[in-house]
């Protein structure tokens, strides 16, 4: 039996790899995450409600479970906000990578850390290889490079996966994310302006867990770049739901980066090239509309079942 230590469990990845890991009869799953489990269905695990900025009592927990695997999911996500609290965000993106690499170091334990497309200032011209140049733009892109910077340092045996723009089903959780965001808005005759000139090739989470689970599997090493195949502007996304969903395209007003007044900055283009991961670690190549329709299948069975 694998333990495995997934971090950050009610978040939007860290639900989907608990449902996933509890599908692998040869593991055994430690959820941790702040405040009560959201998951709806909390058999065939072990959940701990724990503050991960308090490393002492992390570090207890790890040693009471002694795992094999630390999947680490939990992060200060909110782009925004990390660039107004930016002490909070390197507690949480940066000293506790540090700490958790540590504690990896010390029991030779494997860690999967998940990074972000955020690291690149998007001004390549074209899809960023794991191997380009780093260059933030914005706070919350330094604390991740930052994070993967510390595992480097340690040196431990790590798979660092690095994704881009995240959207799936959430249990117990009103979070949005970019398919909801439009389609919610689109349905109540909602104006939104997206914009025209960011480029992005989402990631629905399952693929992202899927992705963690391959790494893990293999115990791969080094960064690998995970997200759909096909790059496209914020403004195409959007339109591509509004199709799907037949609903009314008029409220989608196009605007440009500047046009948006928000903290932080976004990079503009910041598609990957998938060859490493498709050939390391076998990861399965998807479009974003493909994709789309899997997320609206999971979505009406979900509604229907409530
Ligand atoms: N989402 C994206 O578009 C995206 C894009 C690129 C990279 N990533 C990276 O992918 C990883 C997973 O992202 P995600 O979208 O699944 O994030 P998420 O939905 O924000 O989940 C993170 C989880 O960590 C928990 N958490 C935060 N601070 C904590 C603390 N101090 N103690 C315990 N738990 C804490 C959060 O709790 P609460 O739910 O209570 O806040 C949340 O459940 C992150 O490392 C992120 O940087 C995400």
């Amino acid at each position: 039996m694998k333990k495995i230590v997934i971090t950050g469990s009610n978040g939007l990845l860290g639900q989907k790899l608990v449902k996933l890991l509890k599908t692998k009869s040869e593991v055994e799953i430690y959820a941790l995450s702040k405040g009560p489990n959201r998951l709806f269905n909390t058999k065939a695990y072990t959940y701990y409600n724990i503050d991960l900025t308090h490393f002492e009592a992390v570090q207890d927990c790890l040693n009471e479970i002694q795992p094999d695997v630390i999947i680490h999911t939990a992060a200060m996500t909110n782009v925004d906000a990390c660039e107004l609290e930016q002490e909070i965000c390197d507690r949480m993106n940066v000293d506790l990578v540090s700490e958790i690499a540590g504690y990896c170091k010390r029991n030779d334990c494997y860690l999967v850390h998940l990074s972000t497309d955020f690291i690149f200032d998007g001004n390549k011209g074209s899809v960023y290889k794991e191997e380009d140049l780093p260059n933030p733009v914005n706070h919350y892109g330094l604390s991740k490079l930052r994070s993967e910077k510390v595992i480097e340092e340690v040196g431990i045996r790590c798979a660092i996966l690095r994704t881009i723009l995240v959207y799936g089903l959430v249990d117990g959780n009103d979070r949005n994310n970019i398919v909801l965001w439009v389609k919610n808005s689109l349905e109540h005759a909602k104006d939104i302006n997206v914009v025209t000139d960011q480029m992005r090739m989402p990631t629905l989470s399952d693929d992202l867990a899927q992705a963690c689970w391959l790494a893990l599997e293999k115990e791969a090493n080094g960064v690998f770049n995970v997200s759909s195949s096909v790059l496209m502007s914020i403004y195409d996304i959007a339109l591509a739901v509004a199709n799907l969903y037949g609903l009314d395209k008029k409220y989608i007003h196009p605007v440009d980066s500047k046009a948006l007044v928000l903290p932080a900055k976004r990079p503009f283009s910041t598609g990957f090239d998938l060859n490493k991961s498709i050939a390391e670690i076998k990861l399965p190549s998807y479009s974003f509309r493909e994709r789309l329709q899997v997320f609206k299948d999971q979505l009406t069975k979900h509604d229907e079942s409530r």
